[in-house]
């Protein structure tokens, strides 16, 4: 079994979640790319949800397959928000970002009454860390908060593509952050979100209630507890 036959088998069984009149979360990047493929199987099968997207391309694709996509900006709270993971920790503590839709996924997965991460078992970390810590930083204040984020031990990265600096939806520029292993997250989400120009950054603390990862063709679902 392919990587990519656990991120289908993931984003299918994280389906069965969504049911007649939600609103719905759509997240961004590979495996969300099957999730919403599927959605769409399933509206056109008579599935009645309206969702909001994550990002434009997951805006485009939902929009494409007949979806009803509601601005996010007219929205205050979602039923269920579904999305990939870049790292995903036992504390259900993630790394979201390496697409650059980070800031746009963590208001819609703070506006779920439940959020649901759907990955292949590569994703599946002990410590935080390996990834880099994606930062949307306004490019007024890119030098500052660079040399911030430098001082809390960081590798810092500026994002390019074609040779130009990434901009996200946005506009905004990526900070990629190496911090290696992260012995505090929570505390280092805290640390990021205080530095005027950041933005937003990939570190979900609190988000996630559960998730589903298939690995190797074996799907594990597991529920945030309170204890967690
Ligand atoms: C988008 O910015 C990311 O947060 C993605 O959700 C994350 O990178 C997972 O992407 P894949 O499903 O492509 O691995």
């Amino acid at each position: 079994m392919s990587q990519d036959d656990d991120k289908r088998r993931a984003a299918l069984a994280a389906a069965d979640e969504v049911k007649d009149g939600m609103l719905v979360g759509l997240g961004t990047g590979s495996t969300a790319v099957f999730l919403i493929d599927e959605l769409g199987r399933r509206f056109a099968g008579g599935l009645r949800f309206r969702a909001v997207a994550t990002s434009l391309s997951s805006e485009a694709q939902a929009k494409a397959l007949g979806i009803e996509v509601l601005p996010f900006a007219d929205v205050a709270a979602i039923d269920l928000a579904i999305d990939g993971t870049d790292e995903i920790d036992p504390q259900f503590r993630a790394i979201k970002g390496a697409g650059g839709a980070m800031l746009r996924e963590k208001c819609v997965a703070a506006s779920a009454t439940r959020m649901i991460v759907i990955a292949d078992g590569s994703k599946q970390v002990a410590q935080l860390g390996t990834m880099p810590v994606p930062c949307e930083t306004l490019p007024f204040a890119l030098a500052f908060v660079r040399a911030a984020v430098e001082r809390l031990g960081a590798r810092v990265v500026l994002r390019t593509k074609s040779d130009e600096p990434y901009r996200t939806d946005q506009g905004n520029f990526v900070l990629d952050c190496h911090f290696g292993p992260i012995a505090a997250p929570a505390e280092l989400a805290a640390q990021l979100s205080s530095i005027p120009g950041m933005i937003g950054h990939g570190l979900f603390i609190d988000e996630v209630d559960a998730f589903y990862i298939s690995d190797a063709g074996q799907l594990i679902v597991k529920e945030r507890l309170l204890s967690d």
